[in-house]
């Protein structure tokens, strides 16, 4: 027996006042079968009574950043996991914000603008799935959700939705941004140890040595400010980074639960995360997600995709940001790099026509997936570097501003995606192929996409 927490409604999002339980009453869709006994209910109630992981003082900061991104003051680098594990390690975060410092130094050198750093991390455990189901010889089970919703191996019970994940996926996330806070406050995220943070798989190839050089830059120019009698240590700015959590907000039981209302404003944060967004796949204008988000005052992004219209993207401005508040709606575009130099134009023209503010982001990972021979879904980086070409192309024609971009990467030494610096191809897929989800970059490759934004950046 199972509960669809799915209703069909003709309210309208716009009209129809809000409250944080209010997209009850429209369609949801991706959201799970959660078992019809009390657990759940039990858990959200629990849920709602724990501290919130984020601040709206901290949302409200990363808001007015993303606002200069929107206005080219800024750049924005949106990065993480596609999928996050309960299981992964210490090592294995670390790794991947010290992969996500490498990229943002790279940028913020070549383009000489602060990057803002949002990590897809701490609370991107929901995922999206075409199919309800899964079949595999003459078995069929519930597909894989993530793992704040079910487990990945394929046995009936392992893929139950089961409610206390809920609770397991909050302290995830507490204890994942609690070593964020740790690594990016306590030292470890230091300029002067610009050189530390090319890890050995790095340090050893043709991207590494790049990073080197343009480290051992870095280090000249500290080293000359400290002749100058300028006393580094003392300087937070290059001691620290601000580091922004992010995740799609697919389950909204759980982003309900962890909504609070702002004791200094008295506006509603979700304080699962600084930044959330609205996946492609549930961004209707009449649908639940559209309303949950509308009513928080966190910045919001939204997936964009090929069959996005004008209206659709239009609307999507005028129901999440109706007071044109720079820095709120961050659009994400994934077009595909043979379709992007195509679908973008239109849709940045008309938004510009109607002066809504938008950051403009590329996200040149999910157009860009296919199957290899060998059954692996993965992805080129000749096509995802393509893409990113054709977004700050179509952008310069638009006379808008390109203003970050969204990817999908780790530290390990995985093998999901093609290309890149090593020349991984087809057949070297099944090495180390470890996602649970979309394929990601690995360290190299994602150095590699940073200097290739890096040389973009630098001929603005
Ligand atoms: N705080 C500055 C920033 O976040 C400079 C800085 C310190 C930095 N450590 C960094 C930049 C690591 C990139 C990576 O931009
Ligand atoms: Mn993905």
């Amino acid at each position: 027996m199972v509960r669809v927490s799915t209703f069909s409604t003709t309210l309208n999002a716009v009209t129809n006042t809000w409250n944080p339980q209010s997209w009850r009453n429209f369609s949801a869709l991706q959201q799970p079968a959660w078992p019809t006994d009390g657990d759940l209910e039990q858990t959200l109630k629990i849920l709602g009574d724990q501290p919130p992981l984020v601040f709206a003082g901290e949302a409200r900061d990363l808001l007015d950043k993303l606002g200069a991104a929107s206005r080219g003051e800024a750049f924005l680098l949106q990065a993480g996991d596609c999928a996050e594990s309960f299981e992964s390690s210490a090592d294995s975060i670390r790794d991947r914000l010290q992969v996500i410092l490498q990229m943002a130094v790279v940028l913020t050198y070549a383009g000489g603008m602060p990057v803002v750093k949002v990590g897809r991390i701490a609370g991107q455990f929901a995922k999206p799935r075409s199919s309800d189901t899964e079949t595999q010889g003459n078995v069929e089970l519930p597909s894989f959700r993530g793992h704040i919703i079910n487990d990945i191996g394929f046995s009936e019970s392992e893929r139950r939705a089961q409610p206390n994940r809920l609770l397991m996926a909050y302290n995830r996330a507490a204890a994942t941004l609690n070593l964020v806070r740790a690594f990016t406050r306590g030292g470890y995220a230091d300029l002067n140890r610009v050189h530390q943070w090319n890890q050995e798989f790095v340090a050893d190839s043709p991207i590494g040595e790049k990073y080197e050089t343009l480290a051992t830059d870095i280090e000249r120019s500290l080293a000359f400010m400290t002749a100058c009698g300028i006393d580094l240590n003392r300087e937070a700015s290059l001691n620290e980074v601000d580091f922004y959590t992010s995740h799609e907000a697919l389950l909204l039981d759980y982003e309900e639960a962890l909504t609070r209302k702002d004791s200094i404003t008295g506006d509603w944060y979700d304080c699962s995360a600084h930044m959330l967004w609205i996946g492609e796949r549930t961004r209707q204008l009449d649908g639940a997600h559209i309303e949950f988000l509308r009513g928080v005052k966190n910045p919001l992004g939204c997936k964009v995709g090929p069959t996005a219209t004008v209206d659709d993207v239009v609307g999507i401005c005028e129901a999440l940001n109706p007071d044109k508040i720079e820095g709120r709606v961050t659009l994400i575009t994934r077009m595909g790099a043979e379709s992007i130099r195509e679908k973008l134009p239109p849709l940045l023209a008309a938004v510009k026509e109607t002066g809504h503010p938008v950051l403009w982001v590329s996200d040149p990972m999910h157009g860009n997936t296919y199957t290899a021979p060998d059954g692996h879904k993965t992805r080129h980086f000749d096509a995802i570097v393509d893409e990113i070409a054709g977004f700050f192309e179509s952008h310069q024609k638009a006379g808008t501003i390109a203003g970050g971009i969204h990817l999908e990467l780790t530290g390990d030494a995985v093998t999901e995606c093609v290309g890149g610096g090593d020349g991984l191809g087809d057949s070297d897929l099944a090495q180390a192929y470890e996602t649970m989800c979309d394929p990601r970059l690995n360290g190299r490759q994602a150095l590699d996409v940073a200097f290739r934004v890096a040389e973009i950046i630098s001929q603005r």
